[in-house]
């Protein structure tokens, strides 16, 4: 078995952290700088990761998470934010492509005015884009974590709405989901049980 296959089957959702960890700032932007490898539709790279490590910002989060005892716990808990108008960054995402050459204007012209006819008048695909950006990452993330030792949670138990509003986004941003992050307490379930690979795929 590949390392990377064994780091994804050691991967749990962790319920219980060590509270006394503290991850510096550093630590927590080389996990975001893996995750930006996930890839996204057209390269347009919308999603950000709102680190969430301050005693005010954890208390904040907590509440409107359930009470959810992991993100008072854990080192950070991150919230994944999804942009639904991120098809009109491209000029801006591939300026430095473009500038260095490796890729004619008329190629970038060419793929705006495609990512304008796939989401342009089409708010449920800007939104899917969205979440699917910001999921993409978040398993990065996750298997970033698992790779340096760290434990992980993702979350969808919160209020959408209260981050939002607490948190600052705006209203082409979607929460979503969290991810507590750190190292793991005692207690923590076991790997769970899979469906059978045969359940999971068909041929065509
Ligand atoms: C999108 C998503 C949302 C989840 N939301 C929560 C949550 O709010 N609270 C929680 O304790 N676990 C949550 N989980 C963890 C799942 O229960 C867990 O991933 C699942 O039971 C499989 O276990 P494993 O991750 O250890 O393999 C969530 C997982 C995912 C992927």
């Amino acid at each position: 078995m590949s390392s990377l296959t064994t780091l994804i089957k050691a991967r749990v959702s962790a319920n219980n952290f060590d509270s006394a960890h503290v991850m510096s700032p550093s630590e927590i932007s080389d996990l975001i700088t893996v995750a930006g490898e996930a890839p996204t539709s057209f390269n347009q790279q919308n999603w950000r990761a709102i680190a969430v490590n301050s005693a005010e910002g954890k208390a904040k989060l907590m509440g409107l998470a359930y009470g959810q005892p992991k993100v008072g716990d854990a080192a950070v808990t991150f919230i994944m934010v999804g942009k639904s108008t991120g098809y009109k960054d491209l000029p801006q995402m591939f300026a430095s492509t473009v500038a260095a050459g490796t890729m004619p204007q008329e190629t970038l012209d060419g793929m705006v005015g495609m990512a304008e006819g796939v989401y342009g008048s089409n708010p449920a695909m800007q939104r899917d884009e969205a979440v699917r950006s910001a999921s993409f990452a978040g398993m990065t993330l996750m298997l970033a974590a698992q790779d340096k030792g760290l434990a992980s949670g993702p979350m969808i138990g919160f209020d959408p709405a209260g981050v939002a509003a607490a948190f600052g986004l705006t209203a082409d941003e979607v929460p979503v989901m969290l991810i507590s992050c750190g190292n793991a307490a005692p207690g923590n379930w076991p790997r769970k049980a899979r469906r059978p690979v045969a359940e999971v795929v068909s041929f065509a």
